[in-house]
């Protein structure tokens, strides 16, 4: 790999332990992806802080061990310095006000606090949530960036027009302490083109139908990109989220087009560029049907678990839920948690909404999820989310069966227990 002077100099341990050790990791990880050269990053996304039990023995040991450990793939433990670029921390398994609702030991709330603390001391800005989008982590057209979370680097792929791969937690703690990652992939503007052709021959509107389509095209072109023609209703953020959330579920897209809207293609010739499409694809109101179908893994109507904000809920989102809870109550079988990022989670308490969703016997969570926390409320069976992602992965990460419907279905089976959900 071709390193410039500086990297070279980190590289030989110039710039401190830390540095070289990234370097290391950095180059093996780059040759083994046949990157030629690294590219500068200002924008890194990542998994720092301690949150799970299988971190309590090493985070025994000091939280430079972790970091050495988890984020550098040292055995050697190095003394972390300051974060060399912009650094945040995406989501972590504990909600800082809801762990004992989670059912956290309190020890382990206590370790999480503590590598805060730590990691806030060296520059990582604890957004703590799945869409850093959502609350000023908003790279511009071809920035360069170094992002984990397969919901957030489809976004920002193709919403945002930035550029990164995805990454894991070693190359993310690396770029953050070096403002480097290997230049291959999504950064090189010759494999941002689109492979196949998705024409929507039916209407694409509100959130669910979004959603339905991402689960649609993830197994159609699984790892591939996806262009889309045929959009009749402009999408929103909140849209888009759940499209390329369901697209990096079913399938692994990390990016698509949808030209005249995502920024990098006005035209469907520009979103090939001089790539022939490998296919086009249908979908119409078949195709929706059988994806409805194909995403519910349930067959017991009595639901005891609806989870929205998956990914983390927007502002919007939680008004839309306290509007639909206001003056209702939760049905005492059932439980509801409500995901938002911390920051959103401030401007609905301030709003009115978290108190509307709680009267109603909700819970308002931010900093985590039941797919990444692995914790649900204890018995539960049978749960309902607007989510197509959380309905793809919890079912077999919690061993329980799953409705998928709107964020209206969702919120009545909270309020009766039951699920009546359906597509036309
Ligand atoms: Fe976010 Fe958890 Fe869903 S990380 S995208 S809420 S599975």
């Amino acid at each position: 790999m071709r390193l410039t002077d500086y990297e070279r100099a980190m590289l030989d341990g110039a710039h401190g332990a830390a540095k070289a050790r990234a370097m290391d990791l950095l180059v093996r990880y780059g040759e083994a992806l046949g990157a030629e050269r690294l590219v500068e990053t200002n924008n890194v996304a990542g998994a720092f802080n301690a949150s799970t039990p299988s971190v309590r023995h090493i985070a025994e040991q000091g939280f430079d061990r972790v970091y050495s450990e988890l984020n550098l793939d040292s055995d050697e433990t190095v003394e972390i310095p300051r974060m060399a670029v912009p650094t945040c921390q995406l989501i972590t398994g504990i909600d800082n006000d809801n762990w004992q609702i989670q059912g956290v030991d309190p020890a382990l709330a206590e370790m999480q606090k503590q590598s805060e603390r730590y990691l806030g001391q060296r520059g990582v800005n604890l957004m703590a949530t799945c869409t850093p989008y959502q609350v000023g982590n908003v790279p511009v057209k071809g920035e360069h960036c170094a992002w984990m979370e397969s919901s957030a680097v489809i976004y920002c792929n193709s919403v945002l027009g930035a550029r990164t791969n995805c990454e894991g937690k070693e190359s993310t703690g690396a770029a953050a302490l070096t403002g480097r990652i290997p230049y291959w992939g999504y950064h090189m503007p010759e494999n941002r083109f689109g492979s196949h052709l998705v024409e929507l021959d039916t209407q694409v509107d509100d959130m669910m139908d979004w959603g339905l389509l991402g689960y649609f095209i993830g197994y159609a072109v699984e790892e591939d990109i996806p262009v889309l023609r045929g959009v009749s209703h402009q999408p929103s953020l909140v849209k888009l989220k759940h499209f390329g959330a369901a697209a990096a579920s079913s399938g692994g897209v990390e990016m698509y087009h949808i030209p005249g809207i995502t920024p990098e293609a006005d035209t469907i010739e520009e979103a090939f560029g001089a790539r022939r499409p490998a296919g086009t694809i249908r979908y119409g109101r078949k195709e929706r049907r059988e994806t409805y179908e194909k995403i519910q893994s349930a067959t017991d109507s009595k639901v005891d678990f609806v989870m929205l904000g998956c990914p983390h809920n927007s502002i919007e989102q939680v008004e839309l839920i306290a509007h639909l809870l206001e003056g209702r109550r939760v049905h005492p079988d059932v439980q509801l948690w409500v995901h938002t990022p911390r920051a959103i989670r401030q401007i609905a308490d301030r709003s009115g909404y978290c108190e509307v969703i709680r009267a109603a016997g909700g819970v308002v969570m931010s900093d985590t999820c039941p797919a990444i926390s692995r914790r649900l409320p204890p018995g539960v069976r049978v749960i309902a989310t607007d989510s197509a992602k959380q309905a793809h992965y919890l079912p077999a990460i919690a061993r329980v069966q799953g409705w998928f419907g709107s964020v209206r279905d969702c919120v009545e089976a909270a309020v009766s227990g039951q699920w009546r959900g359906g597509v036309q």
